[in-house]
């Protein structure tokens, strides 16, 4: 395979390079396989296509707008266009995915559908796609999780869900997926796991991504339209990695089209407080069903992730972009938990949209890191920032004390995140007003 091309062929597409595959226990392997082969089926289906397109566009409100953020680009001197995931029903890209699979597990005759949940955007999708098509359902959540996005928890009761606590570990998505599998061993006759990133055993890193890839869609013909060429650069956050893998593929086969993925630094990665699996170099083992990068020990045993977002919380990443980085096709590089908060702040008061603290990592490098060979980018806003207001105001705060939402504090322009380790924060910056 080379780097530029897709991997289109659903069934044919266990494994990308090295990684993928399906590494679970054997009950689950022929759920895998039916719904490999229900997918292959219906992605062709023209009356399942409609039926999910009218879903996506009257339901979700798609296509999501790209929007020439002005502001941003007069401080990075280029054009940046955000594609708007934020707003989507629900507030971020989730849906999407959500959607798409529950509809899957309707025409499967599966009445139930479980999910796990990290920020609580996949949760309380998976949620609002089963309350409208009267699927029973129940997400799995760490209880770390919970305390940070507590609103997400009320919504998805709301709508009828049962969100399960989970206890174990670190309490956050890596413990909620393993119970959620848990969970499918034992009632895979009658549920559907709605996997909530491109990650896991096959196909679901294909299934997701081929739910998701109506961003890039979207997005390049929108960009067509505004800028009449295609963007030097497509800049997406990578937690498991389906915003990024859904803006990247339609962009696959444009070798002149740069493609970047922003991981979670955390504290840095020296410190091992991260998920920044990709641009920390890890190497491959398994986790939920995949080989794909992982943070593990010496013995192979998974350690845990860290972010100061839920949604990047996740100590893997999808196997197909392990394999895009190894073939050069795009790029992963880490940005931290202070500067992701930052931009949090920056954002909302240049341009009047609260980012989720996920796609505030991807703003970050957008602001901060210098691009001279880059004239028009277009950004993956993956979700929208309200979930994350106490959490990211507290931990501003924590930063910078009680100013810290002073109007006069603000990022220094052109700070070097590589060049500026420590976070020291804001020095010589422009006012923003
Ligand atoms: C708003 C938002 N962006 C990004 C992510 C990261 O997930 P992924 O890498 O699958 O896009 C999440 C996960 O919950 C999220 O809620």
């Amino acid at each position: 395979m080379t780097p530029g091309t897709p991997f289109t062929e659903i069934g044919s597409e266990r494994r990308f390079g090295p990684y993928g595959g399906r590494y679970v226990p054997e009950t689950l392997l022929p759920a895998l396989d039916e719904l490999e082969r229900t997918w292959a089926t219906l992605r062709e289906d023209a009356g399942f296509q409609a039926e999910l397109g009218t879903l996506l566009r009257d339901f979700v409100g798609r296509p999501s707008p790209l929007y020439l953020a002005r502001r941003i680009s007069e401080r990075v001197g280029r054009e940046v266009y955000l594609k708007r995931e934020d707003l989507n029903h629900t507030g971020a890209h989730k849906i999407n995915n959500a959607i798409g699979q529950c509809l899957i597990a309707k025409h499967m005759g599966k009445p139930r559908v479980i999910a796990e949940t990290g920020a609580g955007q996949h949760g309380v999708a998976t949620a609002t796609a089963a309350a409208l098509l009267d699927l029973e359902c129940v997400i799995y959540m760490g209880v770390e999780d919970m305390r940070r996005q507590m609103p997400n928890v009320q919504r998805m009761r709301l709508l009828g869900t049962t969100v399960q606590p989970v206890e174990s570990g670190a309490r956050t998505l890596k413990e909620a997926v393993s119970q959620a599998f848990r969970d499918w061993v034992a009632t895979v006759e009658d549920t559907h796991y709605v996997m909530g990133t491109a990650a896991g055993a096959a196909p679901f890193p294909s299934i997701v991504r081929d739910l998701q890839r109506i961003i890039g869609d979207e997005a390049r013909a929108q960009i067509l339209d505004a800028a009449g060429r295609l963007p030097d650069r497509v800049v997406a956050c990578v937690g498991g990695g389906s915003n990024a893998i859904g803006i990247f593929t339609a962009f696959l086969d444009d070798p002149d089209v740069a493609l970047l993925g922003v991981e979670p630094g955390g504290h840095g990665i020296e410190t091992g407080a991260h998920g920044a699996v990709l641009a920390g170099g890890l190497e491959a083992g398994v986790l939920h069903g995949a080989m794909t990068p992982v943070m593990q020990d010496d013995r192979g045993q998974i350690l845990e992730a860290h972010s100061i977002s839920a949604g990047l919380d996740y100590p893997a990443v999808g196997p197909q972009h392990a394999w895009l980085r190894d073939t050069g096709r795009a790029t992963y590089v880490p940005v931290g938990d202070a500067d992701a908060l930052r931009a949090f702040r920056t954002v909302s008061r240049l341009e009047g949209i609260i980012p989720a603290l996920e796609s505030s990592h991807a703003l970050h490098h957008v602001l901060h890191v210098p691009a001279p060979d880059v004239e028009i980018e277009i950004v993956c806003l993956s979700g929208r920032g309200d979930k994350d207001m106490e959490h990211a105001l507290a931990g501003l705060r924590e930063l910078e004390g009680d100013d810290a939402l002073a109007h006069t504090v603000a990022e220094p322009l052109g700070h070097d995140p590589v060049a500026d380790q420590d976070g020291d924060g804001p020095q010589d910056g422009a006012e923003i007003r």
